[in-house]
C-alpha cells in the first residue's frame, strides 16, 4: 500500500485514541464529563457519530472517516480500557481509583469459592451487583466501563497460582455472571425457572462488561518442540513468556476451548484477551486461527481482542518470533488484534504501515472493533447522568442488600470436608470459651483473595467466631509461612483453656499468586506441627479451618481422629469470617462442594506442570489431569461435601431410549458401520432429555443439596471416563422432599469428541450417574425413518 501522509496523520491519533492506553480522571468523587459527543456543543452534535439513533456501524464509519477532526478532543480525553471485577470491582487495572465518595466497593468471595456452592443464580446476583457497582462509580468518575474479567481457564494443575481465579470446569457460571454484568437478560428470561426470573427483576442490568478470556494457559516454560515454559514458580518472567504449550485437538476441543466458546457464544463477551505463550508454534496473539478464523469467524465476537500486557512486545523481544517489531506489530493486527495493553503498537504500528506490513484497512477494523464498543457503552451519547443507569452514584455502592449477598455467597461457598462424629456444629452452651489459633485466624485482606479491590469493611474470623462465644486468640505462627514454632506453646496453653479449638490456617497471595505456583501441596513451613501439636494439647473438639485457593494435602488431618472436623472456605470475600462462624455454630448449614480434585502430595512428582495432556498415558506414568482422567489416590474427591443433615435422593422418571433424527448424508450402510454421528450429521440439538429426581431431607435440620449427574459414554474411540454433564442445587427444609429435573442437551453434554478433535454422538448405551449411588441407563438409536433433508 502507498503510504500517505495524510493517512498515517489519522492513524496516529488513533493510535491515541484506541491502541494506547493513557489514563484520563475526573477527580475522584466528580461526576463524569461526557467522554466525546456532548449534545451542548454545537459542533460535535452536528457529527453523524453523536447521533444516538444512528446504527453504531454507521456511527464508527462515520467517525472514523473524519479522523482529523476528531483529533481534538480524542486527545484530550483519552480512555482507560483496563479495568478488573473479578468478584467485585477491583483497582488491579488502571481504569478503577477508590478514595472520595467511593472509599471501598462490596467484595465478594474469590471465584472458587463460589464455584462450590454450585448455584447458578448466586452468580446472576454477584454480576448485577458488580455491575451496578461499577456504573454507579464510573458516573462518579471513579472507574471505566471496560472490565477485564472472568479468567476462564480451566484449573489444570493444583499448583497453579492463578486456580483461585477460576470457575472451574462450569462454563454455564461465567456465562451467567456475564449475562448479568452485561444486561443482556433475554438468555434470563427465555430460562423457565420462575427462580431466574425473580432474580432478573431484582436488579436491572447495568452494564456492557467486557469479559477477558486468556486463550489457553499462561503460565509455563519450554523444552522439545513444541513445548515449553514452567508453571512452577515463575521467578524469571522470560520463562512465563517463552512458554510454548502443545496441546491435542482432542483436548483443545474437549476442554480448552469449552469455556472461551461460551463465553463467546452465549456469554456474549465484549472483548476477548490473548495470552503470552505460544500455542502449537504461534503466539497466541498473532495467530489468525484463533483470533481471525475462531473467535471472529467461528464464534462470532461481537466485541474486541486484546492483548495481554505487553504480549505484543513479548513475541518480539522475548520469542523473536519476528525479526523486527514492525513486523509483530503487523503480525498481531493482521491476524485480528485490536488493542494492545501496553505501548508497542502505539510506537511501532506507524512504521508497520510505512513499510506496507498492515494495510490501513486492517488498522480501521481495529480500531472499529474498538470504538463501536465504547459506542455501545453509550460514551459518545453525552452525559452519563442523563444515560439509563445514569442515577446510580455512591450510594448504591456497598449497600446492605450487596454486603448481605456477599456474606450468603460465602455461607454458600463453605465446604465441610470432615466432620467426625458430628462434633460440629458447635453450640454456644456448651463451648463459651472457643482458642482461636492460627496465622489466618485474625486476616482482612487475606479473605479477598486476589484480582479484588478495597472491601466495604470485614469481620475477620476472629471477630465471627467472638459473635457466639469468648475467644482466646493466638497466631501460633508470624505468618502462613510459618517459619519456626516460637508461639506453639501459647498456642498449646490457649486450647488447654478452652471448650473447643478452632484452628485457622491455609495460604494467602504469598504463597499461592499470579507468577506465585507452589512448588508443593502441603501446609506451609511448620503449620502442619501447629495443628498436630493444638490438636493433642487441646481440652475441647478440634477444628480446622484451611484458607486456600488450590487444593492442600492435609491427608494427616484427615486421618487424625483427634482432629474432628475439616472446613475448606477458600478465600471467602469480605464477609468470611462472619460466615465461617455461623458455619461453625450450625447458624448456616454448610452446602458446598469441592468444585477440583484434592491430589496428594506425590501426585506433582508424575505431573510436570508442562505437561498439557488431559489423559492419562500409564505407559510413561503420567497420571491425568482432574477428576476426569486422574484415576490414582486423592485426599478428597471433585465434588465431596459434608452437611449437618442427610439427604435422599431419588430416580423418578427418566428415558430409557432416545432417538436421534439424522440428515439424509447418512445411509443405511454408512450407519450400519458407524457407531456414532458426527455432530453434522444429526440435529441433536433439538434433543434433550429430563432426569427428575426427589430430594427428601430426612435429617433434623434445612439445607441445601446439589445433585450432581455425570455420564459415561459406550466404549468407542474416545475416553470412557464419566465427567460431569448437569447439576441442580435445592434448598429442603427438614423432613420435606423437593422434586427437581436435570435437562441434558444431547448434542452440548452427551457428545465425545475423538482424537482428532471431531464432536460425535456416540450410538448405545449411555451411563448415567446420578449423585453418588443412583445409575441409570439411556440407550441412542439413529432415527432414519424421518432423516431431515438439510441441516
Ligand atoms: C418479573 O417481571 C415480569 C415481567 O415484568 C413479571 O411478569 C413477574 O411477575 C415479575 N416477577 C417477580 C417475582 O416480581
Ligand atoms: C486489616 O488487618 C491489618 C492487620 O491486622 C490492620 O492493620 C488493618 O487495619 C486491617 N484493615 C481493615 C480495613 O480492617
Ligand atoms: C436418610 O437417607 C439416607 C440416604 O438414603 C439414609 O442413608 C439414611 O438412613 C436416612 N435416614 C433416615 C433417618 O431415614
Ligand atoms: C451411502 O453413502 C456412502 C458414503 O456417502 C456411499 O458411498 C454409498 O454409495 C451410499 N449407499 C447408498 C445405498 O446410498
Ligand atoms: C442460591 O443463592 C441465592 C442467593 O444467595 C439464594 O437465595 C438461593 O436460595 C440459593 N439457592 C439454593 C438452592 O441454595
Ligand atoms: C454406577 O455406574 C458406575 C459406572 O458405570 C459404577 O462404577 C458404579 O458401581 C455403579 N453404581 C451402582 C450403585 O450401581
Amino acid at each position: 500500500m502507498a503510504y500517505n501522509n495524510n493517512s498515517f496523520k489519522r492513524f496516529r491519533v488513533l493510535s491515541v485514541l484506541a491502541l494506547l492506553y493513557l489514563s484520563f480522571y475526573t477527580k475522584t468523587g466528580e461526576a463524569r464529563r461526557p467522554f466525546a459527543c456532548d449534545p451542548n456543543n454545537k459542533l460535535t452534535k452536528s457529527f453523524k457519530f453523536c447521533g444516538t439513533s444512528v446504527p453504531i456501524s454507521e456511527r464508527v464509519t462515520d467517525l472514523i472517516g473524519r479522523l482529523t477532526l476528531q483529533e481534538k478532543f480524542c486527545c484530550i480525553e483519552s480512555y482507560e480500557w483496563w479495568s478488573e471485577a473479578l468478584h467485585g470491582v477491583s483497582n488491579v487495572g488502571p481504569g478503577t481509583k477508590f478514595g472520595g465518595d467511593f472509599p471501598g466497593a462490596t467484595s465478594f468471595p474469590q471465584v472458587i469459592t463460589t464455584a462450590a456452592s454450585f448455584n447458578d443464580s448466586l452468580w446472576e446476583l454477584i454480576g448485577q451487583v458488580v455491575s451496578d457497582e461499577a456504573r454507579a462509580m464510573y458516573n462518579g468518575g471513579a472507574a471505566g466501563l471496560t472490565y477485564w474479567s472472568p479468567n476462564v481457564n480451566i484449573l489444570r494443575d493444583p499448583r497453579w497460582g492463578r486456580g483461585q481465579e477460576t470457575p472451574v470446569k462450569i462454563p454455564s457460571w461465567p456465562v451467567s455472571m456475564l449475562l448479568a454484568m452485561s444486561g443482556d437478560s433475554k438468555v434470563m428470561q427465555q430460562e423457565t425457572s420462575s427462580r431466574l426470573q425473580h432474580v432478573a427483576n431484582i436488579t436491572l442490568p447495568t452494564i456492557l462488561i467486557t469479559g477477558m478470556v486468556l486463550i489457553a494457559s499462561t503460565s509455563m516454560p519450554s523444552f522439545g518442540e513444541c513445548t515449553f515454559m514452567t508453571l512452577v514458580s515463575i521467578k524469571v518472567q522470560s520463562l512465563l513468556y517463552n512458554f510454548r504449550i502443545c496441546v491435542s485437538k482432542q483436548d483443545l476441543e474437549e476442554t480448552y476451548n469449552v469455556p472461551f466458546k461460551g463465553c463467546v457464544l452465549e456469554g456474549k463477551v465484549a472483548s476477548v484477551m490473548c495470552s503470552y505463550n505460544q500455542v502449537n508454534g504461534k503466539p497466541t496473539c498473532a495467530d489468525p486461527d484463533i483470533l481471525k478464523n475462531t473467535i471472529r469467524g467461528e464464534w462470532g465476537l461481537n466485541g474486541y481482542i486484546v492483548s495481554d500486557c505487553d504480549s505484543v512486545s513479548v513475541l518480539y523481544d522475548n520469542q523473536h518470533y519476528t525479526r523486527t517489531p514492525e513486523e509483530a506489530a503487523a503480525d498481531s493486527i493482521n491476524a485480528g488484534l485490536d488493542l494492545d495493553c501496553g505501548q508497542f503498537l502505539a510506537v511501532h504500528t506507524e512504521e508497520a504501515v510505512k513499510r506496507g506490513l498492515v494495510t490501513e484497512s486492517n488498522v480501521n477494523n481495529a480500531l472499529a472493533n474498538t470504538i463501536a464498543v465504547q459506542m455501545r457503552l453509550g460514551m459518545f451519547d453525552g452525559e452519563p447522568s442523563t444515560q439509563p443507569f445514569g442515577n446510580l452514584g455512591y450510594k448504591d455502592v456497598c449497600t446492605p442488600a450487596h454486603q448481605q449477598l456477599a456474606l450468603e455467597a460465602a455461607h454458600q461457598g463453605i465446604v465441610l470436608l470432615k466432620n467426625h462424629g458430628g462434633i460440629l456444629p458447635l453450640s454456644n452452651t456448651r463451648h463459651k470459651t472457643v482458642a482461636v489459633i492460627g496465622p489466618n485466624a485474625d486476616v482482612n485482606v487475606t479473605m479477598i483473595g486476589n484480582y479484588a479491590g478495597i472491601a466495604c469493611g470485614y469481620t475477620t474470623p476472629l471477630q465471627g467466631i467472638g459473635r457466639y462465644s469468648r475467644t482466646i486468640h493466638q497466631q501460633g505462627c508470624a505468618d502462613v509461612a510459618c517459619n519456626d514454632n516460637e508461639q506453639f506453646e501459647a498456642a498449646e496453653a490457649a486450647s488447654k483453656q478452652a471448650d473447643a479449638t478452632v484452628l485457622i490456617m491455609g495460604l494467602d497471595q504469598s504463597i499461592e499468586a499470579e507468577s506465585r505456583d507452589r512448588t508443593g501441596l502441603l501446609l506451609p513451613g511448620y503449620q502442619q506441627e501447629l495443628v498436630f501439636r493444638v490438636a493433642r494439647a487441646s481440652r475441647g473438639p478440634t477444628v480446622l479451618v484451611l484458607m486456600s485457593g488450590g487444593p492442600v494435602d492435609v491427608s494427616f488431618a484427615k486421618k487424625d481422629p483427634r482432629i474432628g472436623a475439616i472446613l475448606w472456605v477458600g478465600y471467602p470475600g469480605q464477609a468470611g469470617g462472619a460466615a465461617i462462624a455461623d458455619v461453625l455454630f450450625g447458624t448456616t448449614n454448610p452446602g458446598g462442594k469441592l468444585p477440583m480434585t484434592w491430589y496428594p502430595e506425590s501426585y506433582l512428582a508424575k505431573a510436570p506442570m508442562t505437561n498439557m495432556n488431559m489423559r492419562a498415558d500409564p505407559a510413561r506414568g503420567y497420571p491425568g489431569r482432574t477428576y476426569r482422567f486422574y484415576r490414582g489416590p486423592v485426599v478428597f474427591p471433585f465434588g465431596h461435601g459434608l452437611t449437618f443433615t442427610t439427604f435422599d435422593v431419588k430416580l423418578v422418571e427418566a428415558p430409557a431410549r432416545v432417538s436421534l433424527p439424522v440428515s439424509s448424508a447418512v445411509n443405511s450402510t454408512v450407519l450400519s458401520s458407524a457407531n456414532a454421528l458426527k455432530l453434522d450429521h444429526t440435529n441433536c440439538n433439538s434433543v434433550s432429555l429430563g432426569l427428575h429426581i426427589t430430594v427428601k431431607n430426612n435429617g433434623t435440620m434445612d439445607g441445601a443439596h446439589t445433585v450432581l449427574v455425570y455420564s459415561t459414554p459406550p466404549a468407542g474411540k474416545w475416553s470412557a471416563a464419566k465427567k460431569l454433564v448437569g447439576f441442580k442445587k435445592v434448598h429442603v427444609p427438614a423432613g420435606t422432599d423437593q422434586r427437581i429435573m436435570v435437562g441434558l442437551q444431547v448434542c452440548q453434554h452427551l457428545s465425545v469428541v475423538d482424537q482428532f478433535g471431531v464432536r460425535r454422538i456416540p450410538l448405545g448405551q449411555h451411563q448415567l450417574q446420578i449423585g453418588e449411588d443412583l445409575n441409570h441407563s439411556v440407550s441412542f438409536h439413529a432415527d432414519l425413518r424421518g432423516p431431515i433433508k438439510s441441516l
